[in-house]
């Protein structure tokens, strides 16, 4: 087995001390504009000290019109000094730092771009609840997209980061693009499960030309959707075997529960205990290391509470492993596994929103919309 404290060198040259990473998390607390805001920076300065090989950022939007979430910006040059603000603080306990990189097509926020602003690769809302139907893209504007991704990875790497992951995963657009329930073309970027690669494809290649070759750069993808008609894992195995084939570095399972392979619902109600959904009996993490087959790494991600669960998602095939709500709910979560103090993790929010912004220093507009969906990060008090 590998040990996920042994370090790890990615195929552009850089190597981290570990296989851990934390994984993106978006904290819908940045300032207008998409700057970073001060608690942002206090929140990731404290987990950076914990000593993970990488530290990934929450999404950071490469087009105003794609935003989802007051997040950060990294669609234009005025977001330099914010992005490098925030490397900063990511790299202050000597991880390695990756920028998310995200448009939110159609499930970009009508109240934040405007509503007559919604694009996305074919007129269809997605399921969520009052979802608005998007505007069919024109190709130019695909094309304009991709080179915008690229600038957004250059930005990144002028501010310090040492790589950028493509959000491909969650409904976001490159998703969309995936996705035939949601990609309805029949031009270059649609129409048969070949040319619905081609966006993902374009964008990594633009970011690998304009980020060189020594930039860290990876995917991050949902590998099978709930809903039929919508990607499975065999389609995903086939996206990931064209994308490993390309320079990049890895390739991100974004899952609920790495152990389960549950496919979440496109319109999850987040405010109720959804039950658990069956998915294939093909565990995502094996098919789509079989498919990568070394050509990148594969990072694991979804409910890794424990050394435990990091050591069960390499068993599978993953060679890292990315911690998301444990690191929330505990900012110093890999301190305490180093030093074989498991017993000491805590496991549940504090009741108050004002204990879980100040004792765990999580962004006090961050823990608002937490807390508006009680089912997603469990909470002493809330059953
Ligand atoms: C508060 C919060 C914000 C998130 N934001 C992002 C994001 O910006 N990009 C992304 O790819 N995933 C995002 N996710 C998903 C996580 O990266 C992760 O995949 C998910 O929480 C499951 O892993 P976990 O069980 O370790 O939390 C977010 C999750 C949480 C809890």
């Amino acid at each position: 087995m590998v040990n996920p404290w042994s370090g790890f060198r990615f195929n552009c040259g850089q190597s981290i001390d570990n296989r851990f990473m934390l994984a993106p998390m978006t904290t819908d607390a940045s300032e207008q504009g998409g700057f970073i805001s001060d608690h942002e920076v206090e929140y990731l300065r404290r987990r950076a000290q914990c000593g993970y090989g990488a530290l990934i950022s929450a999404c950071a939007y490469v087009h105003e019109d794609g935003l989802s979430w007051h997040g950060v910006g990294a669609s234009d040059d005025k977001h330099l000094d914010s992005l490098r603000i925030m490397a900063d603080a990511m790299s202050s306990g000597g991880s390695r730092t990756i920028l998310q990189i995200y448009d939110g097509g159609r499930i970009a926020l009508p109240a934040l771009v405007g509503a007559e602003k919604l694009r996305a690769p074919s007129p269809v809302p997605s399921l969520r609840p009052g979802a608005l139907t998007p505007r069919e893209m024109r190709s130019d504007e695909i094309e304009d997209l991709v080179s915008r991704f690229a600038d957004a990875a250059l930005r990144a790497k002028r501010a310090g980061f040492s790589g950028v992951e493509v959000h491909g995963a969650n409904h976001y657009l490159v998703h969309q693009f995936i996705s035939a329930r949601s990609n309805k073309r029949t031009d270059h970027w649609g129409g048969d499960d070949d040319r619905r690669m081609n966006f993902p494809v374009a964008v990594m290649q633009a970011i690998r030309k304009a980020a060189g070759n020594a930039f860290i750069v990876g995917i991050r993808i949902s590998p099978f959707e709930f809903e039929s008609g919508g990607i499975t894992l065999d389609y995903s195995a086939r996206v990931c075997d064209r994308l490993a084939a390309l320079p990049i570095d890895y390739i991100h399972l974004s899952l609920d529960n790495y152990r389960t392979n549950s496919p979440m619902r496109e319109d999850r109600n987040w405010n109720v205990a959804e039950p658990e959904t069956a998915a294939s009996n093909a565990n995502p993490i094996q098919t789509i290391s079989r498919a990568v087959a070394g050509r990148c790494a594969v990072v694991a991600s979804g409910s890794i509470r424990t050394s435990a669960d990091a050591e069960g998602a390499l068993i599978a095939g993953a060679d890292l492993a990315a911690v998301g709500r444990a690191a929330l709910i505990d900012p110093e979560w890999l301190i305490k596994l180093k030093r074989k103090e498991e017993h000491l993790l805590a496991t549940k929010f504090p009741n108050g929103a004002d204990e879980i912004a100040s004792q765990l220093t999580v962004p006090p507009r961050m823990v608002d919309y937490l807390l508006s969906r009680p089912r997603w990060i469990p909470r002493e008090g809330v059953q």
